[in-house]
């Protein structure tokens, strides 16, 4: 099966950039080819792919055009290190795509349009999205199988988070998606044990989270190598190879690899 993750909160900061990241690069190093796709104008995951600025004609607002012809302009990440990763860049020329879709007949399709049209081999999709809850998110929603939330243990990101489970209630009723996403939980991010206030949130979650049939993954520390490796455009992994926060994911990584299936190129063992 081919998963499709939307990587949503309508808070900026919460980690959605570095999940989606971290995400691509441990399902690669367990033989899964991954695209990430960057639904940002702020195109973080240029600077943290350590990719160069695309040509506007080179990131997906080229992939939204009415004109598109399945040519999918994805350039490798850490091509040093493996051969499963491709981005597909977003950037500034995306804020004149959403005001675009808006009026476009098939909007917040488009992108699944596109991959339904044009379909992509790797087994994972991610949709790295903006913190806004406008067209770009929504057009994710409708492209996706699966949403997972990242948030910040501060009471703001989960009231955040809580308008966040209504827009996707909302919406994906209005947009009539059968079957609906599926929300596979919330990942707290940046925990701090040393803050009263992050224990006091991250144990009252499940719970919280239990009584709208939702789960909360396993946190993810607050380490200021997420931000060194993001600066040097690396995983943790290849930035700080024996940093512990690299298994902050596995949970995360095993129940993906759970709905996905064995790698497709995975070759026979020979008789
Ligand atoms: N677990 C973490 N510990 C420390 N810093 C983090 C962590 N996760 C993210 N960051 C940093 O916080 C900032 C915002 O993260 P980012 O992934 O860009 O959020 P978003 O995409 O939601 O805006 C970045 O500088 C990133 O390096
Ligand atoms: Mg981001």
């Amino acid at each position: 099966m081919q998963v499709r993750l939307a990587v949503i909160s309508n808070a900026g900061g919460s980690g959605k950039t570095t999940l989606s990241v971290h995400l691509a690069y441990e399902l690669a190093l367990h033989k899964y080819e991954v695209a990430l796709f960057d639904l940002d104008p702020q195109g973080s995951l240029t600077l943290f792919c350590g990719l160069q600025p695309p040509e506007p004609e080179e990131t997906l607002a080229a992939v939204l055009k009415d004109n598109f012809d399945g040519s999918w302009p994805l350039t490798p990440c850490w091509s040093k290190h493996t051969d499963k990763v491709v981005l597909c860049q977003g950037g500034m020329v995306l804020t004149q795509t959403a005001d675009e879709l808006v009026l476009h007949k098939r909007g917040a399709y488009l992108l699944g349009d596109c991959l339904t049209d044009y379909p992509l081999k790797q087994e994972l999709i991610i949709f790295d999205c903006p913190a806004t809850l406008g067209p770009l998110p929504l057009m994710a929603l409708a492209a996706c199988t699966h949403v997972i939330i990242p948030v910040q243990l501060e009471p703001k990101s989960i009231q955040g988070a809580a308008h966040l489970i209504e827009w996707y209630y909302y919406h994906c009723k209005h947009l009539r998606l059968n079957p609906s996403p599926e929300i596979m939980g919330f990942v707290p991010n940046q925990y701090n044990s040393q803050r009263g206030t992050h224990r006091q949130i991250l144990a009252a979650l499940p719970e919280q989270l239990k009584q709208i049939n939702l789960r909360a993954f396993p946190e993810i520390r607050d380490s200021a190598e997420f931000v060194n490796a993001s600066g040097q455009g690396l995983p943790i992994h290849l930035y700080r190879p024996s940093h512990p926060a690299r298994g902050d994911f596995k949970a995360i990584t095993s129940e993906l690899i759970n709905l996905i299936g064995k790698p497709a190129n995975k070759t026979k063992k020979k008789k």
